[in-house]
């Protein structure tokens, strides 16, 4: 394995929609050689900018290190070749080991069964050398090995974070639909915010989106809250060297009192969304308020006057949660959102297309993202001044067909 100073290639693997976040943060970060593919960026770096990769990169899920490609047309084929590896390279016969497989080709169609054959190959290497050979354990093995299988084209890397860097370890409360962490990053850095200006998440759930803002604005690392990477028991791991490069990171942490407010409808929830806050020790940054968001009068929760405040939110979909009336709710939403938030720009995720037409607010921006399996738009809403005022005149004048004016408001820049 490499010494701490020489590059070598990586992968990041992120969800699909975030890859150009994802770049631009390697970048910042300092990696070199950065190429984007679909859902995964490549790059270049060495071991301490491997080990800081995987503890500040907000929009990865997973840092692999590859460390062998070849070409394949049957499993016979992949035994053999994972069996060239020199695995005690990696790993001791005591430890333990998992294999992860993601598939995208003609030749093959079970990603399972691939993976089987490869930890034959692995255990089989062990077994004829020693008499006795490593164990699996699928959830905090010593390595966890990844192959990636396109076409005939198989590449066997190293995982480097174990568990998926979405797992952040601060969230311990979780609701029946919460965000992935990952998610709620991209959501904040795609809408641009400016990690001053108030952020308001109205249905806030467990409080990710929040959470994930005030550890941007106040650059807390992303993984400053994990127990556990997958290097910290490679064979190379060097402690030292990932002493300085955390303690380098948490050097950057400020303290600035953000204005980051969410707000829950359910006790329950909102006193989960507090415990995570606490947690994750930004209870000064963040503010928990239990109310209906169309009772929420966001004004009196703004202090600041320096910029233009933002809403981020991810309200049901009508998909995992059942609201009565999905249509009603997100006409509400864009009811409250017209009355309430003038001033705001406004972003709304959510995999419902016939609902999101009910919202009767035009979107001056739709990004296609992925939550889990469904896929979502990220919609942007410039909630002008103008709406308020043209929102009072309709109130004075109850019977005046309305909407259109407010439409028009909305759809001009
Ligand atoms: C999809 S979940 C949000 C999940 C959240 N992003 C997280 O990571 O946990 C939607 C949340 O909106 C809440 N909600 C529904 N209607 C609401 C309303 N009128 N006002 C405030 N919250 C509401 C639900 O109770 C639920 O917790």
């Amino acid at each position: 394995m490499e010494t701490g100073t020489a590059n070598y290639p990586m992968t990041a693997k992120t969800q699909y929609g975030l890859e150009d976040l994802l770049a631009d943060e390697l970048k910042r970060l300092g990696a070199s050689a950065i190429v984007k593919h679909n859902r995964a960026v490549s790059f270049e770096g060495d071991k301490g900018f491997m080990y800081k990769a995987n503890l500040c990169l907000r929009t990865a899920l997973r840092i692999l290190k590859p460390i062998k490609t070849f070409n394949i047309v049957n499993e016979e084929g992949l035994y053999r070749e994972i069996g060239k590896i020199n695995w005690e390279d990696y790993m001791g016969v005591d430890d333990t080991l998992a294999i992860d497989c993601s598939l995208n080709s003609d030749f093959f169609t079970h990603s399972q069964f691939l993976a089987q054959k490869a930890k034959d190959a692995v255990v089989d290497q062990f077994r004829n050398r020693h008499g006795k050979r490593p164990s699996v354990d699928l959830d905090q093995p010593t390595l966890r090995i990844n192959l990636h299988i396109f076409k005939n084209a198989c590449t066997v890397s190293l995982d480097s974070s174990g568990e998926s860097l979405h797992k952040r370890g601060y969230r311990t409360q979780t609701n029946l639909a919460p965000i992935n962490e990952v998610l709620a990053a991209g959501l904040i850095l795609l809408s641009g915010w400016d990690k001053r200006s108030p952020l308001i998440d109205p249905m806030c759930g467990s409080g990710t989106i929040l959470i994930e803002a005030a550890m941007i604005a106040n650059n807390i690392p992303s993984g400053y809250f994990r127990k556990r990477f997958g290097f910290e028991s490679w064979k190379d791991f060097e402690p030292a060297l990932w002493d300085t490069i955390f303690n380098a990171a948490i050097d950057k942490i400020s303290e600035e009192n953000q204005q980051i407010t969410g707000v829950e409808i359910i006790p329950e929830i909102a006193e989960m969304a507090k415990a995570n806050v606490l947690g994750s020790k930004v209870e000064d940054t963040v503010k928990i308020v239990c109310s209906s968001f169309h009772d929420f009068e966001p004004w009196e929760h703004i202090t600041k006057t320096t910029g233009k405040p933002i809403v981020i939110m991810n309200p049901p979909y009508g998909e995992r949660l059942e609201p009565e009336n999905i249509k009603e709710l997100y006409k509400s939403i864009g009811d409250t959102l017209k009355k309430k938030y003038a001033g705001c720009d406004a972003w709304v995720i959510t995999s419902n297309v016939e609902a999101m037409k009910s919202l009767g607010i035009h979107a001056t921006r739709k990004i296609s993202l992925y939550n889990g399996p469904l896929e979502c738009k990220f919609l942007k809403f410039s909630m002008y001044e103008g709406t308020r005022k043209v929102h009072k005149l309709k109130k004075e004048t109850p019977n005046e067909e309305n909407a259109a004016g407010e439409e028009r408001i909305e759809e001009t820049p």
